[in-house]
């Protein structure tokens, strides 16, 4: 089963607006003849209509690190998934650990985003894994599977084609410790079987499912020949045009 690849660059909390243009445009112009694989960047809400503006020629994505699950209304500090869609994004993150960790978001809230991101036909990514405490006390399956099962409640078949599943081990973010090919090939091959499980074969053959974790121009060639590995969700890496540029063009 042959998936189109997907590199997602997340910039978190990075980039003015001056810096956000030229980092866009430096990548719009590295997309050009890329025609097999996806490019998605996910910048701050504040410069998302700029980046949507400066890539609007390439096939470059732009979508949200973020989303409501309203259309608007009385939540203080929210984006809706209207306002992403209004800003020329068409994508979202849900449930990155940094959500989950630092901002106490739950499986439930999480879900919460999902399912109003989806309403609103955003392709969604839904971020999960699992912290080095949990890894070495075995547990690291059952945490994936409590955070897909819970995310994804409520997720009928039809919606699938719109989700998208980053695994990013907590212990491989921001520290220069990527998990090795063969860890993260594992659990990709039984987020894969879940999916199945949950829904049917042809829906987990089609699921894209990233791998997230200080992937680098050095890594990303080894994990992208992964079989079950069909795209990244880079952070670090993706503020340098040059590096992004050449995880984009991975072999
Ligand atoms: P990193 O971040 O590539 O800097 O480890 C990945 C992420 O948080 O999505």
């Amino acid at each position: 089963m042959k998936r189109r690849a997907l590199i997602a660059g997340n910039w978190k909390m990075h980039t003015t607006v001056m810096d956000a243009c030229h980092l866009a445009a430096d990548i719009a112009g590295q997309c050009s003849g890329l025609l097999d694989r996806d490019v998605l960047l996910a910048p701050p809400f504040t410069v998302l209509s700029e980046v949507s503006h400066v890539i609007r020629e390439s096939a470059v994505i732009v979508g949200a690190q973020n989303v409501c699950w309203e259309e608007k209304g009385a939540f203080t500090g929210e984006i809706s998934p209207v306002m992403i869609r209004d800003a020329g994004g068409s994508a979202a993150i849900v449930g990155h650990s940094e959500r989950r960790q630092i901002f106490h978001e739950d499986d439930a809230l999480i879900g919460k985003r999902l399912r109003g991101a989806l309403s609103f036909g955003l392709l969604t990514i839904l971020c999960v894994g699992e912290t080095l405490a949990e890894r070495e006390e075995g547990r690291t399956f059952g945490i994936i599977e409590g955070q897909i099962r819970n995310g994804l409640a409520g997720v009928e078949a039809g919606q699938m084609a719109k989700v998208v599943i980053a695994y990013e081990p907590v212990w491989a973010i921001g520290t220069g410790k990527t998990a090795s090919t063969e860890q993260a090939q594992e659990v990709h091959a039984f987020i894969r079987n879940l999916i199945s499980a949950m829904y049917e074969k042809s829906i987990a053959d089609q699921l894209r499912i990233l791998y997230g974790g200080s992937v680098n121009q050095g890594n990303v060639d080894a994990l992208m020949a992964q079989q079950d590995i069909d795209g990244a969700l880079v952070g670090g890496a993706a503020l340098n045009a040059e590096s992004f540029g050449r995880i984009i063009h991975f072999r």
